[in-house]
């Protein structure tokens, strides 16, 4: 007898993760004897979890606050993780544990879906500087943008912007850009065709904040032809989006992100191809109702 394969999110929080509802319809879809759970681990509790983790789990998906500090508890990484730095899947396979990025392939599609145009010269500023911005940062630069970090954390921001100044001096990458970095307070749209928010602020309960106003300087806005991301996807209307809705600024909500990680996960674990209309189903009838 099959032995079911088991799975989760760890986070903290992570009660809002829509995971388990999108990858347990996908194993269903397919037939696949799996679970798949989430798990609130304090950052304090991650060591400990992680070592329990091979005996137990056959991967999962790591979400904030731990892209990062994961990696020290993983056995390999995927060529991605390590160029990004941040880990958002892990696949247990014979006892080791691989870590991979698949948030670079989440954002990088909902933003060819949402922004109906090339990103090559584009002038993005990226609102945080963990693990997702990690993700984000990258498939940007990749893709030939102009990126400003701007982070809570000044020395987190140039952390970030020095790691990828790095990458792009080593690899000797023709199409970057060098990156340029400063605080939340140095919000300025001018030349900002696109503003990304990975910071965790706005998702549910503090569903009224965000990270900057961007209401203020409205003028200055309503003549920029302006595009703003929003990772969060619970809510789908971040109080971000919102705002930038009122301004006439056209939005792309965090949704299509998450979909796209997930359904890359779910073929790293099952090496099966996701039924990503199934996915799309659930986590639309999980947001909308
Ligand atoms: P993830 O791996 O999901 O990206 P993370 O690594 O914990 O999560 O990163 C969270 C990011 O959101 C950080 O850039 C953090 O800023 P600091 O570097 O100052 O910690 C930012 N962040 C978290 N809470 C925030 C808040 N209340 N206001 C502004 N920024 C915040």
């Amino acid at each position: 007898m099959s032995v079911a394969k088991k799975y989760c999110v760890i986070g903290h929080p992570v009660a809002h993760s829509l995971s388990p509802e999108v990858q347990n319809a996908a194993f269903e879809k397919l037939g696949i004897e799996a679970v798949f759970e989430k798990v609130d681990v304090q950052p304090d509790e991650l060591g400990a979890f992680m070592h329990r983790f091979r005996s137990v789990y056959d991967g999962c998906n790591v979400t904030i606050p731990h892209k990062e500090k994961v990696i020290e508890y993983l056995d390999e990484l995927s060529d991605d993780a390590r160029l990004i730095g941040a880990v958002n899947v892990v696949v247990t396979e014979n006892g080791r544990l691989i870590g991979h990025n698949t948030d670079r392939y989440g954002a990088m599609t909902a933003l060819a879906e949402g922004l109906c145009g090339k990103m090559n010269g584009k002038n993005v500023i990226v609102l945080g500087a963990g693990g997702a911005a990690r993700a984000l940062v990258y498939g940007c630069l990749r893709a030939g943008a102009n990126i400003t970090i701007l982070n809570r954390t000044l020395a987190n921001a140039k952390t970030l912007a020095d790691a990828f100044n790095q990458i792009r001096k080593d690899e000797n990458i023709e199409n970057f850009h060098v990156i340029k970095y400063g605080s939340l307070d140095d919000w300025n749209v001018e030349q900002c065709d696109l503003l990304v928010n990975t910071t965790p602020v706005g998702m549910e309960p503090g569903i009224d904040s965000a990270p900057i106003d961007i209401l203020h300087g409205r003028s200055e806005i309503s003549r920029t032809n302006f595009t703003v991301m929003d990772i969060i996807y619970r809510p789908l209307f971040t109080k971000l989006l919102r705002d930038a809705q009122e301004i006439g600024a056209k939005i792309i909500t965090g949704d299509t992100m998450f979909l796209h990680q997930a359904a890359r996960a779910f073929e790293l674990w099952t090496g099966q191809k996701a039924p990503l209309e199934i996915m799309r189903k659930i986590l639309t009838k999980e947001l909308f109702v």
